[in-house]
């Protein structure tokens, strides 16, 4: 009888475990791994998912719009139940999105929305708007702009015009910095204020070094400073600081950036970068686990906006997280305390 009935808790506790077990295939489609954040993101989802039982197709596309698309068309040919995508260019995608909608596969934009198609079920993000409302309010405070005399010399730098995210951070900052330039308490020299002349296509650092270098040289090369050089991210704010380094002799002026990447958190540390904004991969990927659980198992799926995100063919709904302001007061707490990078790591 002992041996019947342990017999039956063993039968109990496999059936639990296995229902416990969600089922299903999970393609995620990265656009590069030059980016730690990708990375991070990529490695977060993929745990998670594995974690909860699902099976996962993790693919990088080495910032090749071709080969994310035919990335994307393979998982879905190899049967994947839904889809995850952080796209390179937004409207590249179409084909693939469409093969997906004939198959009847949910798809998740994950951090850029996927644009110009109505296959997108749902998008996950951070808050992208208040990205560059955090940077510009920092640079407000930091000068003190409504009180100081100024002028004050500002610099931008954007971010790829080819992410539908781009210009939400730019016009996060921008909305607050703007009245500032038309009074004229703060001067951009280059006169390049308007997103498509300050945008850095591929948010490549090389490519941002470049403008900021030849920025330098047309402006500042009589050693005339900076104050603050808006910069939507941390890749293209890395690309400023080094052109800087090489080729700028005033005081150094207030950089912003978005990510808190390790090169730039060490950067941060030394006083050549004010302030990140800091997009925790770790949240993003657990609400992505979370919807793609819900959708599978035909549950309502949690978003939290549904107004905002707007694809030019359909309004996505989307779920927001918060972005968290970072600078060298307080990435202890953010970053090492919360086990993000070790100590180690930043130094
Ligand atoms: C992301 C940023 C990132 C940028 C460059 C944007 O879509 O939201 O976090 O810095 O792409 O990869």
């Amino acid at each position: 009888m002992k041996k019947v009935i342990s017999l039956l808790l063993v039968v109990l506790m496999v059936c639990v475990s296995i229902s416990a077990f969600a089922e299903g295939k999970v393609g995620i489609s990265m656009p590069t791994k030059d980016l730690q954040r990708w990375i991070q993101d990529g490695e977060n989802m993929q745990a998670k998912f594995t974690e909860a039982g699902y099976e996962v197709d993790l693919q990088y596309a080495a910032n090749d719009v071709q080969q994310q698309l035919n990335q994307v068309t393979n998982m879905i040919n190899n049967g994947c139940n839904v889809l995850v995508i952080s796209a390179i260019e937004g409207s590249s995608l179409g084909s693939a999105l469409d093969l997906a909608k004939e198959k009847g596969i949910p798809v998740i934009a994950y951090d850029r929305l996927l644009m110009d198609s109505d296959a997108v079920s749902y998008y996950a993000t951070f808050d992208n708007y208040k990205v560059g409302v955090v940077q510009g309010t920092y640079v407000i405070n930091a000068l003190d702009l409504d009180n100081a005399e100024g002028p004050f010399y500002f610099e931008i730098t954007g971010g790829d015009p080819g992410d539908n995210n781009a210009l939400f951070f730019y016009n996060g900052a921008m909305d607050l910095l703007k009245p500032y330039i038309e009074s004229g308490k703060v001067i951009v020299k280059s006169a390049q204020v308007e997103f498509a002349d300050v945008a850095t296509p591929t948010w490549k650092t090389e490519v941002a070094q470049d403008r900021a270098s030849s920025i330098l040289a047309s402006y500042y090369a009589d050693g005339s400073k900076i104050d603050a050089w808006v910069c939507s991210n941390d890749s293209t704010a890395l690309g400023v600081e080094n052109a800087l380094e090489d080729a700028y002799e005033a005081d150094w002026p207030i950089i912003t950036g978005q990510d808190c990447d390790i090169a730039n958190t060490i950067n941060m540390i030394a006083g050549k970068q004010s302030m990140s904004v800091f997009k925790d991969t770790r949240t993003l990927a657990a609400q992505v686990v979370k919807m793609v659980g819900q959708i599978l198992n035909n549950e309502e799926v949690d978003v939290n906006d549904t107004t905002t995100y707007n694809n030019n063919v359909i309004t996505v709904p989307s779920f927001l997280c918060e972005p968290v302001f970072a600078d060298a007061t307080n990435y202890e707490t953010i970053l090492i305390e919360s086990g993000y990078y070790t100590a180690d790591q930043l130094q």
